[in-house]
């Protein structure tokens, strides 16, 4: 799909299932560079930061067999420690590698991660790590080397991390996983996601010694050697924020399932603040939104459990369609807010400095209408001319925030450059029409 279409306004109702989480299973699958033997994932979604992944293990030697949501990954021994350059360009998650290989074959050399483009995304913290186990590294203007011989003797060895990077930790732990039998290594600081515990909860599924996962100090001890195992991630908690929002801003009756509500809390407390009512099980979550309250907020970005990054222009929507006066506070990425410009073609009232929004609620968002030429629901119109308002998407979550506004808006709107959306969504336009939305992928 390169652009969606959607008619904005009606409320979304019904039920739909969250695919396995995209920033769990990208160091989950890295990390079967560590395993010797032969690792199945289930409930893996068919994205493209996905795709490009499994291309980059299978250019390091391993077999791949995906048969529908499973996908058995094989690696006898990674044949290469040369990762291929451009599947890495196209993603952040390629740096994951790096503390993999090291640990598996003594040496790495790959090009600078790519990613969505909002923010510099140093990688200054994943590199101070590793040189604190001993990696030797030398960087270029384009590539990285490093080489990696871990001490053989036991040993305990101290390391802090300055700021709780997800991307840092998730390489440590790859990098001490596998090595000589007992040596422990203490990671002070270490980020807390919940991806970082479903990391190390599938390593030692695979026989790895980690503890203190979701607190800030995990301990690793070394083991020699691991073994493969059948895993599946949780699931996915940016696209469960995602829906939940969307169903907060059109209204409506929306239940999700395979959810683990305690990882969106921090949401779920917002959203009860303007007035959804949110019942969860142990597995699902159901959200009923009649009337929204109006409320003030002040969001701060933060690591988890704080307000996360990844829901922040999603939630921006929501705050642009309620009474109240909010500001949001980004403080992890700088380059978020590059969807505000877009929001304000649709009539929102938010204004951007530095790294804060001021966002004053306004009743309805309105894109152009073009009546008799948008028919119906599901039906891809006829004329190029119904297009409504054209909204450019720049990266994955600020374009889940178009389509959330899109959805919340009078008139048709058309999102270009969904390929970004793509990166992180199996099936937005299926799970959307299945609640009930306007919405059609157009070539
Ligand atoms: C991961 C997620 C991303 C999410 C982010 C924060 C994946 C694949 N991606 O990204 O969706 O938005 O966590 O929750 O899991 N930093 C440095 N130097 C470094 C590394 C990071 O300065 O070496 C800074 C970053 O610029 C940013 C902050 O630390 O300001 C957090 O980044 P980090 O937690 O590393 O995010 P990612 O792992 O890239």
């Amino acid at each position: 799909m390169s652009k969606l279409q959607i008619i904005g306004g009606t409320p979304l109702r019904g039920t739909i299932t969250i695919d396995g989480a995209k920033n769990s299973l990208l160091p989950i699958m890295t990390a079967c560079l560590l395993v010797n033997g032969s690792v199945r994932l289930r409930n893996v979604p068919q994205i493209s930061d996905l795709h490009q992944m499994l291309h980059i293990l299978a250019g390091l030697g391993c077999y791949i067999n995906r048969q529908g949501d499973t996908v058995k990954i094989d690696v006898r021994q990674p044949s290469t420690y040369v990762i291929d350059a451009t599947a890495a360009r196209q993603i952040r998650g390629s740096i994951f590698v790096m503390g993999a290989l090291l640990a598996r074959l003594g040496a790495v050399e790959l090009p600078y991660p790519g990613g969505c483009s909002i923010g510099s995304r140093p990688i200054d913290l994943h590199l101070n790590l590793l040189r604190q186990i001993g990696v030797k590294i030398k960087t270029s203007a384009s590539v990285i080397r490093a080489t990696y011989t871990p001490k053989r003797q036991r040993h305990t060895t101290v390391l802090t991390l300055d700021f709780p990077s997800v991307g840092a930790t998730e390489n440590i732990i790859q990098a001490t996983t596998l090595g000589y039998a007992g040596n422990t290594y203490q990671i002070i600081g270490v980020a807390k996601e919940p991806e970082i515990v479903d990391l190390c909860n599938f390593l030692n599924q695979c026989g790895a010694q980690i503890t203190g996962a979701g607190t800030d100090t995990i301990t690793v001890t070394s083991v020699a050697r691991l073994h493969g195992t059948d895993y599946t991630p949780i699931p996915d908690r940016i696209n469960t924020g995602s829906y939940l929002i969307a169903t907060a801003v059109t209204g409506g009756d929306v239940t999700l399932r395979n959810v683990i509500p305690a990882h969106n809390q921090n949401l779920i407390n917002k959203l009860r603040a303007v007035g959804a009512q949110i019942n969860t099980t142990s597995d699902s979550l159901r959200i009923v939104v009649k009337h929204r309250r109006r409320q003030n907020f002040a969001i701060h970005t933060a690591p988890y459990p704080g307000f996360p990054t990844d829901l922040q222009s999603q939630f921006c929507v929501l705050l642009a369609v309620n009474r109240g006066h909010s500001t949001i506070t980004e403080n992890l990425f700088e380059n978020r807010f590059r969807y505000v410009p877009e929001l304000r073609k649709l009539g929102a009232q938010i204004t951007v400095q530095g790294n804060q929004a001021q966002i004053r609620g306004v009743t309805q968002l309105h894109a152009q209408t073009t009546p008799n030429l948008c028919p119906s629901a599901y039906h891809v119109p006829d004329s190029a001319a119904c297009t409504g308002t054209t909204l450019h998407a720049t990266d994955l979550r600020g374009g889940v925030a178009l389509v959330i506004a899109a959805l919340a808006a009078n008139g048709t709107c058309t999102i270009d450059h969904a390929e970004y959306i793509a990166r992180g969504h199996q099936n937005i336009v299926k799970d959307l029409q299945q609640l009930g939305a306007n919405i059609v992928a157009l070539p």
